[in-house]
């Protein structure tokens, strides 16, 4: 039987108890009403892991010296100070970007403490372990060098089309199959040279694997790159024997293996498909777009429709994120409700740029949660909407998706809007959103274009509501 000190008993259920916020936290995040407090739960979670495994450093004396203090007070410093001012500072569009980089960080921070265990042992690795660090240098590289392609494309920093490589994806195929002979050369000669080569292939499939994806699959990639990240941290964790660690990273690689799959699903792609096809590159040209006519509405237009409607549901999409509308779409509803109108909202599971984007912003804005449907629940409702207020969306209203075989998205649910009696579409010009196609719903009989920036463009029909 093996014996614990009461010091380290109080460890293992101080990172119990850590396991089960995270737990409980990712659960209360599947909900926009719970998922504050479910954040809460999480961040107070990694505190009581970080401090039990201070107290365990403490414990085995390899606290001793105040170098090594100085470097934890360091490194909770700088990375805090650094998390809080990005998080502070970022929009909510970028917030992709954000989450890209804290992968990236987490990989390259997984990558380290393996890399410490290579450096820090002249003995012979059990192979477990062996295996554990090459895995956790091997994700973590990847994960670390594929995040900032991934934040470069977004940011702008580097064009979004895809960018092909020499040779395609058997270059890749070939990377990763010498990275999978270098590593497990690795663990049986416990060579360093031989890990840290491994490291290296890493690091350079990640740019090469990613580079060849279009920007516009970026939020995919970025969670598939998040489930990695987990999957890195959980092996370094194994490495170095750290419960918290292991429940952790198994948490974030299993939910973000479950957003991409989800992601996936809702854009109807497979995850090879959007790995290997290049998608996003392409843009509808001007003949294909723009050349047929279009029913003009203005403001005054817009309100006449939405104040003498008896159901409104308003479509939010990417543009209304893009303009910040969402407390001007609430002051909007708020006076159409005021006049006795039934105001809902119908979210697409993959509107705007990231999972929950909609939710979130809607929900900053006080909407009632009551009054966001979901697909399912909206679709059935259009036939009985008399005005379908469409505020930057495009994607997720394009009938193509059921009547064009050919197209990017055919096959991809969309929310069913022409079934409205009419529909006003809020956007400043006819291009295309993120697919890059043309939308035939702008040039039907029963579809109005209201061009305009959509935070503009709702501040204008609250004003010509109220003046009716
Ligand atoms: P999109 O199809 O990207 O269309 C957004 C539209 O917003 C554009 O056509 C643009 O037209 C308009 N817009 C931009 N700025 C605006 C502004 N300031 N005011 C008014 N309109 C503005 O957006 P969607 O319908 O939300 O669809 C989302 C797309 O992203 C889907 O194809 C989905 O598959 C993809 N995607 C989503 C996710 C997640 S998880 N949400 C992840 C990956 C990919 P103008 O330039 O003419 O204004």
């Amino acid at each position: 039987m093996i014996e614990l000190t009461f010091t380290e008993v109080i460890i293992a259920l101080a990172y119990l108890a850590a396991g089960i916020l995270f737990i409980v936290g990712l659960k209360g995040l599947t909900s926009p009403r719970t998922a504050r407090k479910g954040n809460r739960m999480a961040a107070v979670g990694m505190l009581v892991a970080i401090v039990a495994t201070i107290v365990f450093l403490v414990a085995v004396e390899e606290l001793s010296s105040t170098t090594a203090w100085a470097i934890i007070a360091a490194g909770i410093v700088v990375g805090g100070a650094i998390g809080a001012f990005l998080a502070l500072r970022v929009q909510m569009v970028d917030m992709p970007q954000l989450v890209a980089a804290f992968n990236g960080f987490g990989g390259g921070a997984s990558a380290l403490v393996a890399s410490a265990v290579v450096v820090g042992t002249d003995a012979l690795l059990p192979t477990e372990i062996g295996v554990t660090t090459a895995l956790s240098l091997a994700i973590g590289a990847v994960t670390l060098t594929g995040s900032m392609i991934a934040y470069a494309k977004l940011q702008g920093l580097i064009g979004g089309k895809p960018v092909a490589i020499p040779g395609g994806p058997a270059t890749n195929a070939v990377i990763a199959g010498l990275m999978l002979i270098v590593a497990v050369f690795a663990v049986v000669t416990n060579s360093p040279a031989a890990y840290w080569g491994a490291t290296a292939l890493a690091l350079v499939l990640g740019v090469t694997a990613v580079l060849p994806i279009g920007g516009a699959d970026m939020p995919v990639v970025i969670s598939l790159l998040n489930s990695f990240s987990g999957l890195a941290a959980a092996m370094a964790g194994f490495t170095i024997e750290n419960q918290a660690l292991i429940i952790g990273g198994a948490l974030v690689g299993a939910a973000g293996m479950i957003l991409t799959l989800d992601m996936s699903v809702a854009m109807n792609r497979s995850i090879a498909n959007i790995l290997f096809s290049g998608f996003g590159g392409t843009v509808a040209s001007d003949e294909e777009i723009g050349t047929k006519p279009v029913k003009r509405a203005t403001a005054e237009d817009a309100a006449i429709a939405l104040s003498y409607a008896q159901n409104v549901m308003v479509v939010p999409g990417y543009g209304l994120a893009v303009a910040q509308a969402q407390h001007a779409v609430k002051e909007l509803a708020t006076a159409l409700e005021k006049r006795g109108v039934n105001v809902e909202y119908a979210i697409h599971p993959v509107a705007g740029r990231m999972p929950g984007h909609m939710n979130v912003l809607l929900a900053e804005a006080d909407v009632p949660y009551d009054k966001l449907l979901d697909l399912d629940q909206s679709n059935p409702k259009f036939g009985h909407t008399d005005v379908v207020l469409v505020i930057g969306a495009n994607d997720v209203i394009n009938p193509v998706a059921h009547t064009d075989e050919n197209s990017p998205i055919y096959g991809m649910p969309v929310l069913d809007v022409e079934d409205a009696a009419t529909v006003i579409v809020v956007k400043r010009s006819l291009s295309p959103g993120f697919a890059g196609i043309d939308n035939p719903l702008f040039y039907q009989d029963g579809t109005m274009m209201f061009f305009s920036d959509a935070k503009k463009a709702l501040e204008d029909t609250v004003k010509a509501v109220n003046e009716l």
